[in-house]
């Protein structure tokens, strides 16, 4: 049996919502794994703009029929998650030199955690190395366009929460005059 044949990755992450970048990633590390569990991180303190039973839906609904993805939820530690599920990668993706300090940091915490399990990095497209959920919920929310960043069902849930309102004035501006 291969290596690729073995290995199960975890990609964890918010995905408050995913992104062409996580999807971009997903099918890199489909590309090395054999099958690539996605987590959803179930984060109480924080407020998601979806659920997490909503980021478990779209992100089940971009890879349908797609035996080797798998998508779940977790709490607490991931390297307890990643070991009771028979993971010994995790996969994060890369976008610049900015990411690297927060990933190298959470990677060691885990491998002091955890020394059994390894984590991967990959780089997205360039295309989308500015894309991130942040910023795609940002544009949405003040009805700039984000159909090409993000999966075409997750921009239809945005225009969704966010419809797209006739811009305001401010300030009163110019106005016409009556001839
Ligand atoms: O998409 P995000 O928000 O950058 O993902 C961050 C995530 C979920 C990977 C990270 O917050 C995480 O692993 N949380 C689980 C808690 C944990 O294990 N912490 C210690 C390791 S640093």
């Amino acid at each position: 049996m291969s290596q690729r044949r073995r290995s199960v990755a975890v990609y964890p992450g918010s995905f408050d919502p995913i992104t062409n970048g996580h999807v971009d990633i997903i099918g890199r590390g489909l590309a090395v794994f054999e099958r690539v569990i996605i987590a959803v991180l179930v984060n109480a303190e924080k407020q998601p703009l979806f659920s997490t039973e909503e980021r478990v839906r779209l992100i089940r609904q971009c890879f349908p029929g797609n035996p080797r993805v798998e998508v779940d939820t977790f709490s607490g530690l991931l390297v307890d998650y990643a070991q009771r599920v028979g993971a010994t990668v995790i996969v994060r993706g890369l976008r610049a030199v900015s990411d690297f300090e927060y990933e190298f940091q959470m990677a060691l915490m885990n491998r002091r955690l955890n020394p059994s399990i390894e984590t991967v990095f990959m780089m997205p497209a360039e295309s989308y190395s500015y894309v991130s959920s942040r910023l795609v919920k940002e544009v949405a929310e003040l009805g700039g366009r984000v159909d090409k960043l993000v999966p075409a069902l997750v921009a239809q849930e945005l225009r969704a929460r966010f419809p797209r309102r006739a811009p305001r004035r401010i300030g009163g501006g110019p106005r016409r005059t009556r001839g």
